[in-house]
């Protein structure tokens, strides 16, 4: 079942110098692509590496349950309070908006009392395990920049994995391990973020942090990002220049933060004790009021605008970049290869932009089949050298011997020139075949081959002789041994 979570059609965020910013302004945001500044040639912009802005991401979302039936309340069944097995007469219905707890609510504002919420059916399976995998897609590679949070409004789960995509969902890596007893779960010694270093910020741990029985209060799950990025850029995150610095040079760390999608694996609800309480299976289930993600689309520092439009996040792309995530130049800006932009030097970075594949000298224009130019003393001229894609000439407009013009082809197209077959100047069609587009002899009926050069055999073995005709080969190939009747001159296409 996919949720369309989506709350407008198009929304759009842009970055504004906000009084709100958490971290200092000496490092830079990155929050322009380029500004005009004045120089001795006048007035001319001036590129810098950009990023959008950091944005709650669960706006952008879709949302998907497996098993897809498993939302408590179809059919209608009663559960347990939350912390007292004994009050067991709550109601979840599906088809009563205010007992109905469908998946939606895990994204509304909370802040709300009663809090909304999100419920799994009851354990009442047991003991087939309970597991539930809520998936969350951007069909966007976006960067995290702030912990995920996941509120428990029954217990926190007893057993429960974070897992990422970078593949829009193809595969998956484990983020986290969440037990209450890490070792008996996943075969792991327990750890926590706080036990890293720079150097194992990148180890897959098991917490038992937040997995404390079914009786606390506490209801948060957290997957640590700042407490990570604090390995680089300190403990209140003041030096995010030396992080910016790690996350410029190290592709791991960067792609670290990075995802498409990600999966909470719920394998097994809260029980508390250490046997499940087989006569109030009505206790067991899972249900979370809230998730929050923050991060930002990942545009490679080539924009700082993601549009949503059409239920799809996207980069407005700056630099003479192109694609979802900027991640190639546009077409005619191809003169040299792409790259991300680079944070570095802190505070404006590198934009890194693509630059024409048309070398403008003068007037000179090679339609894209060359990067150089020379000007020729002589002449007074500038000729376009090396053109490829089979052009030549001062500017690449024509086509190499051998090679003709693609009528359907743009002057720029890169396949403006093609082998094609023949022309009405240099290669003709022979024994009265007209020339097709460039790309084939139309022969009259007795004669076939590329420039109907070849007589077409007869059934009994011998050829047509036409006009000016040379003696008939022996033994036809066979491939050539076509029904077509003598001394019909209708032209034929073959
Ligand atoms: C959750 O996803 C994992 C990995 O694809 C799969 O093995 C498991 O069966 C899924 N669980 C449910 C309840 O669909
Ligand atoms: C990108 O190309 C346009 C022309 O299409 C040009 O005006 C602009 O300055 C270029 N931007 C960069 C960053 O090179
Ligand atoms: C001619 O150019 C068009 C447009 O680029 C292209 O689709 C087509 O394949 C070209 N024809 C040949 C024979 O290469």
């Amino acid at each position: 079942m996919y949720l369309s979570r989506f709350l407008s059609i198009h929304a759009l965020w842009v970055t504004v110098s906000s009084v709100m910013q958490p971290y200092p302004l000496v490092w830079g945001h990155y929050d322009v692509c380029k500004t005009q500044i004045y120089t001795e040639e006048g007035k001319v912009w001036d590129y810098m590496a950009c990023q959008p802005e950091s944005t709650d991401m669960t706006k952008y979302l879709k949302v998907k349950l497996d098993p897809p039936d498993i939302t408590c309340g179809d059919p209608p069944e009663s559960f347990c309070a939350m912390g007292n097995p004994y009050m067991c007469n709550n109601e979840c219905d599906a088809s009563t908006p205010e007992l109905a707890h469908p998946p939606e609510l895990m994204f509304d504002f909370e802040g709300r009392h009663p809090s909304t919420f999100w419920q799994s059916a009851t354990w009442k399976e047991y003991p087939k395990p309970l597991q539930v995998n809520i998936t969350l897609s951007w069909s966007k590679t976006i960067e995290l920049t702030d912990n995920i949070v996941i509120t428990f409004e029954s217990g926190r789960p007893d057993q429960m994995i974070l897992e990422k995509s970078l593949d829009y969902g193809r595969t998956w890596q484990p983020y986290q391990y969440y037990a209450t007893d890490c070792l008996d779960a996943f075969h792991m010694d327990p750890k926590s973020v706080k036990d890293l270093s720079q150097h194992t910020v990148l180890e897959i741990i098991c917490t038992e942090e937040y997995s404390t029985g079914y009786t606390t209060n506490s209801k948060i799950i957290h997957f640590e990002i700042k407490d990570r990025f604090a390995f680089f850029a300190g403990p209140r995150l003041r030096n995010m220049a030396s992080l910016y610095g790690q996350l410029d040079t190290t592709k791991k760390l960067r792609d670290f933060f990075t995802v498409t999608d990600l999966r909470i694996r719920l394998l097994r609800p809260a029980v508390g004790e250490i046997f499940v309480d087989e006569l109030h299976l009505a206790r067991y289930f899972y249900a979370i009021s809230d998730i929050k993600v923050r991060g930002r689309c990942k545009c490679n520092l080539h924009a700082t605008v993601c549009v949503y439009d059409n239920s799809k996040l996207s980069c407005e792309c700056e630099h003479n970049t192109t694609g979802p995530d900027c991640g190639k130049c546009k077409k005619n800006y191809q003169g040299r290869p792409w790259s991300p932009g680079s944070y570095l030097p802190i505070p404006k970075g590198t934009a890194n932009t693509c630059i024409p594949s048309i070398s403008s000298i003068g007037n000179c224009e090679c339609f894209g089949h060359s990067n150089r130019c020379s000007y020729i003393d002589l002449l007074n001229t500038v000729i376009c050298v090396s053109c490829k894609h089979n052009t030549r000439g001062q500017h690449c407009e024509l086509c190499r011997l051998g090679f003709f013009r693609n009528a359907s082809a743009q002057l720029d197209d890169e396949n403006v020139c093609i082998a094609n077959v023949c022309d009405n100047e240099l290669l003709h069609c022979q024994n009265g075949g007209t020339c097709h587009n460039n790309a084939r002899c139309l022969c009259p009926a007795a004669y076939t081959g590329i420039l109907c050069e070849k007589p077409r055999c007869q059934e009994a073995g011998g050829c047509a002789s036409g006009a000016g005709q040379r003696a008939p080969p022996r033994g036809c190939p066979a491939l050539l041994l076509l029904p077509a009747p003598l001394g019909t001159a209708r032209p034929r296409l073959f």
